[in-house]
């Protein structure tokens, strides 16, 4: 029935695609998926002024700034766990001892862009400062600190459904009344398992919705968070984007605490960080890294600047590609892009044998023709046409992920 639903969809038009109706968050912002790095996954609460200025440097001399990456984002650990006599929320001195607004004008010498991280709720999950109760004093100060984008995290708000999502309003109109352009990343885990899922409300609410659990560096738990988003498509598009959480490609298990290790998890291998990105990209996910950019790896900068895989994720059209057919272990996802009959395709092996499929017109949406499909992480292309393209050695874990254009 759903698939039914979206096929009828796209053969009448593919801007059917966003079916709701319910508009988005209408700031001017993020009108395609954010870019960035953000400090969680890699250092935790342990975060100080010298680790994220060389971070921000790393990011311009990586060549990760010049692929799109633009936010420099703190997560929870940069505030005190008591406001000042005063009563403003206020930087850990000791960890940042020149202050945010030092902060903010060195990552904006860089030429990128600053992003903090607060709560709806009295405290943050590590126990330190959150925004309730001040939250236009806060925005009104994280303006005057020059923030560009705010994480603000649902951790332990006590309330009902109603009052949380009056929570995020607020906060979404403080930002609003400082007149700063300020991308608002909602985790609104108030409505998790509720009917309505926190959807369609927030997609007016917020600039991104995080709509899966905590990612980590391992390949179960990251197909877990992609497929948390997957039903969600419709709602996605210029200003909201479903959040299935940051990157850990290039993580190799630093959030692998022996809890984790214990219950099975692994870090991803090479292949498997590849498919991860595949997955982000096709998704119109946010592309927020996590890993220590100080110490990229060049096979890891490769993924995360591979200009083929990061223009599908920021295609203007901004659809969600979606799971549309599995066969034999490989799940075939398909997004539509901007230009007239162009799309995105990507094949994930999802099982432990290497696998073959084969792509059709029919399977893809394609109208009758001849393409020409670029395989983004060989460079290769093939042609495409009613005889269809065979995908053959597939490795376990790996994937295909190809950007389609009309051949004529
Ligand atoms: C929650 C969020 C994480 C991170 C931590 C910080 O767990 O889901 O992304 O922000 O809080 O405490």
């Amino acid at each position: 029935m759903q698939r039914r639903r979206f096929l009828m969809g796209m053969a009448a038009a593919p801007l059917l695609w966003h079916a709701n109706d319910a508009r988005a968050l209408d700031n001017g912002l993020a009108l395609t998926p954010p870019m960035g790095w953000n400090s969680w996954n890699c250092f935790r609460a342990e975060i100080d002024e010298e680790k994220i200025l060389s971070i921000a440097e790393a990011m311009v001399s990586s060549g990760m700034k010049d692929a799109g990456y633009e936010y420099v984002i703190l997560d929870d650990g940069w505030q005190t766990a008591e406001r000042d006599s005063g009563g403003r929320i206020q930087p850990n001195s000791v960890k940042f001892p020149g202050g945010m607004n030092a902060l903010s004008d060195s990552i904006h010498a860089l030429g990128l862009k600053f992003g903090i991280y607060s709560s709806p709720s009295y405290t943050s999950c590590e126990g330190l400062m959150g925004s309730r109760g001040h939250e236009q004093r806060d925005a009104d100060d994280f303006a005057a600190w020059g923030v560009d984008y705010l994480k603000y995290d649902w951790c332990k708000f006590e309330g009902s459904e109603a009052e949380c999502r009056a929570a995020f309003e607020l906060m979404r109109d403080c930002l609003a009344k400082t007149g700063r352009p300020i991308v608002y990343s909602a985790h609104d885990k108030c409505t998790e398992g509720s009917e309505s899922g926190g959807l369609p409300w927030i997609r007016e609410v917020a600039n991104l919705h995080r709509v899966s659990p905590d990612i980590k560096d391992d390949w179960n738990r990251m197909l877990e968070c992609i497929d948390a988003g997957v039903e969600l498509y419709e709602f996605a598009g210029p200003g909201y984007w479903n959040d299935p959480d940051m990157l850990e490609v290039g993580s190799f298990g630093k959030d692998l605490t022996e809890r984790f290790t214990r219950r099975g998890y692994r870090a991803m291998t090479l292949n498997e960080y590849r498919t991860h990105f595949s997955l982000w990209c096709i998704a119109s996910a946010p592309l927020i890294a996590g890993n220590d950019l100080r110490c990229m790896p060049p096979d890891i900068a490769a993924i995360l600047t591979n200009p083929g895989a990061v223009a599908i994720n920021q295609d203007p059209l901004g659809a969600q590609g979606r799971p549309v057919k599995t066969r034999d272990g490989v799940q075939l996802w398909f997004k539509p892009k901007s230009g007239e009959r162009s799309c995105a395709a990507l094949a994930v092996n999802r099982g432990d044998e290497t696998a073959s499929f084969s792509l059709d017109l029919e399977a893809l949406l394609l109208g009758p023709g001849r393409y020409a499909a670029r395989d983004v992480w060989t460079g290769e292309t093939f042609a495409l046409d009613a005889e269809g393209l065979a995908l053959n050695g597939i490795e376990p874990h790996g994937c295909v992920l190809l950007s389609i254009e009309p051949a004529e």
